[in-house]
């Protein structure tokens, strides 16, 4: 059976001042009503034939997790708590082992919290081909048309095909530098990760054990000592803790030779910057996207969000970021978003 498995552990550095510890972004509602968690349990809930949803987050997020899935009505297949983060790999980890102990030939499709996804129709034609795949036991990875020289993605060069529209693996290279992500674009051989995959839960953890047994070994003896009380599924810190911290794509991607690729056109894209946000959601005639009380004057290309508590005006600014929040106010030039982080790790530093 499919379960699908959304990873909501991530902390959403770059959309701060939004975007905090106790309300990381996949929580927040960006776009529209619902959050971005809420959309990804949603989409895989409609999934034809699948298994309640189980959600892998941190332990702080618990009532939050618990609170948005009632919100939307939808029952779910466990929300494991990680006491703390170990990245991707140790994550999913977690979710085979949960799925294995009710159903020994489970099939997981993990989707990470933080993604839009606009055409749901070619997504599940996509994900019925990558489950044909994983039958023949591939660890499947879905792989998007790149558009630009992104280094904060994993590049997948395709060989032979397999059928189903899948191809297998040749290479796999998660996050390169800039100059090989521009050969990588030029050449046109690769497709971006798009960050899902859909594997059997028993050969994620084979291959977890043959690339990265210490993080098998780490997510066994975390569950070995697990204790669950109503949806909740409890890891214990010292045992997780033991994990090395790595994500799927550096931990297994890279190294297996039975991964697969199944190519998908359904206007995917990460939410990982504010220059992302804007540049999915709806702009004005003059490309601004406004959020609540906002005027602007002769203001091109800007994403304007204000807070509750007051108006934001603009005058004569162009491809801007202003976010105003209670506490705190972002500024910054909408091609230098990516930086946030810089402010994120002095406010860490000054504790
Ligand atoms: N439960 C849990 N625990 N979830 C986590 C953890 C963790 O320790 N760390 C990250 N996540 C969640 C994030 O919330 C996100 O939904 C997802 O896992 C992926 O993590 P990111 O940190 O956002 O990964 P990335 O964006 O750097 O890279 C991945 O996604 C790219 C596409 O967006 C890789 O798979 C790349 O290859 C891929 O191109
Ligand atoms: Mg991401």
């Amino acid at each position: 059976m499919l379960h699908p498995v959304v990873l909501s552990g991530g902390s959403g550095t770059r959309l701060w001042p939004l975007s905090r510890q106790n309300q990381p972004k996949q929580f927040l509602s960006l776009i529209g009503d619902r959050s971005l968690y809420q959309e990804t349990i949603l989409r895989a809930n409609g999934l034809p034939d699948v298994q309640p949803p189980v959600t892998v987050c941190s332990q702080l997020h618990r009532f939050m997790v618990g609170e948005q899935l009632q919100a939307i009505g939808v029952t779910s297949g466990g929300i494991v708590l990680e006491p703390v983060a170990r990245n991707t790999a140790p994550a999913i980890a977690l979710a085979a082992l949960h799925v294995l102990a009710s159903d020994p030939d489970a099939t997981l499709l993990v989707m990470p919290a933080d993604h839009l996804i606009e055409d749901e129709a070619a997504f599940r034609i996509a994900v019925a081909h990558a489950l044909e795949l994983a039958r023949q036991d591939w660890l499947v990875a879905f792989g998007i048309t790149p558009d630009y020289a992104e280094t904060g993605y994993g590049y997948i060069l395709r060989g032979e095909p397999l059928g189903e529209g899948g191809f297998r693996i040749e290479r796999f290279v998660e996050k390169p530098d800039l100059a090989t992500a521009e050969r990588y674009l030029a050449e046109g051989s690769y497709a971006w990760n798009s960050g899902m995959f859909l594997f059997r839960a028993q050969r994620y953890l084979d291959e977890l054990g043959r690339h990265a047994p210490a993080i098998l070994e780490a997510a066994r003896q975390a569950w070995a000592t697990a204790a669950s009380d109503l949806d909740f599924i409890r890891i214990d810190e010292a045992a997780f803790a033991a994990s090395p911290d790595d994500s799927i794509d550096y931990a297994v991607m890279e190294k297996t030779d039975r991964a697969a690729v199944v190519p998908v056109s359904c206007g995917w894209s990460d939410i990982g910057s504010w220059s992302s946000l804007w540049s999915v959601a709806q702009h004005d005639a003059d490309g601004n996207r406004h959020e609540g009380d906002v005027i602007s004057v002769d203001t091109t290309g800007s994403l304007v969000r204000a807070s509750e508590r007051r108006l934001v005006a603009t005058i004569g600014v162009d491809d801007l970021v202003i976010i105003d929040t209670p506490d705190a106010v972002l500024v910054a030039r909408k091609d230098r978003v990516q930086d946030v982080k810089q402010v994120v790790d002095r406010l860490k530093a000054a504790g």
